[in-house]
């Protein structure tokens, strides 16, 4: 099957995407809004971008708006869809925090994904210890196993219609690790038991690995 993107509806194409650009980690976006009100939220279309210099990039989606109001901005015949709370606090200050997801704080991260209200603190509905960050303003969360403080390089804007989406893209300025993780000193990678976002409402653990030698090209 071919499936063409521009021929079938924003719906299905964000399913095949959500489904098969899988697992996905999660970025865990601590913001301030430019009045200092904290702000965090998942977001799984997420990667490293670059490691000299370290980017990260996430991309927000707009949020459709409720009901289309009567002087509601438009886009053709579409209205323009609200942009979340991370994007807007994110281009107020140019400051963000990218905290990794364990196992252990699944069920948190999921509580801080409601649409809440910009006045919400999510640190608070998900019960979340935090922490200052070393760098930037936006605190972290306290026992994310790796957090990384970020400074905006660029946002780009795709489309600015009710499904539009933008890419956040952050220079890390510092890296936390929590202690818990460390052996001798450095990361213990095999002590990471991080999850990454399937299809849908699924997830998954990285418990299980494997390792391949790379081929050696003379
Ligand atoms: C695991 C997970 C991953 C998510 N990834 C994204 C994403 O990549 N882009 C996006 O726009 N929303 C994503 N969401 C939804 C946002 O977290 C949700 O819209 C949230 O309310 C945004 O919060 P904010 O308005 O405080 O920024 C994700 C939700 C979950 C649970």
């Amino acid at each position: 099957m071919d499936v063409i993107p521009s021929e079938i509806p924003h719906g299905e194409v964000y399913n095949l995407l959500l489904n098969t650009v899988a697992p996905r980690p999660i970025a865990w976006v601590s913001s301030l809004s430019a009045s200092g009100q904290p702000n965090l939220a998942p977001f799984s279309f997420f990667n490293v971008v670059s490691a000299n210099p370290p980017m990260l990039g996430f991309s927000p989606g707009r949020r459709a708006p409720k009901q289309p109001a009567e002087n509601a901005s438009s886009v053709g015949d579409s209205p323009v869809g609200e942009p979340k709370d991370t994007l807007r606090n994110v281009r107020e200050t140019g400051e963000f925090v990218v905290n990794i997801v364990a196992f252990a704080q699944a069920e948190a991260m999921n509580l801080t994904s409601g649409e809440y209200e910009a006045t919400i603190n999510e640190f608070e509905i998900a019960k979340l210890e935090w922490a200052s960050s070393k760098l930037v303003r936006p605190r972290r969360v306290a026992l994310s196993p790796a957090s990384f403080e970020c400074k905006l390089h660029q946002v780009l804007d795709f489309n600015h219609g009710p499904e539009g989406s933008s890419l956040v893209i952050g220079k890390v300025v510092c890296i936390h690790i929590e202690e818990q993780y460390l052996k001798d000193g450095r990361l213990d990678r095999n002590s990471l038991d991080l999850i990454g976002r399937m299809g849908g409402i699924q997830y998954t653990r990285t418990t299980q690995r494997f390792e391949m030698v790379r081929p050696k090209v003379e």
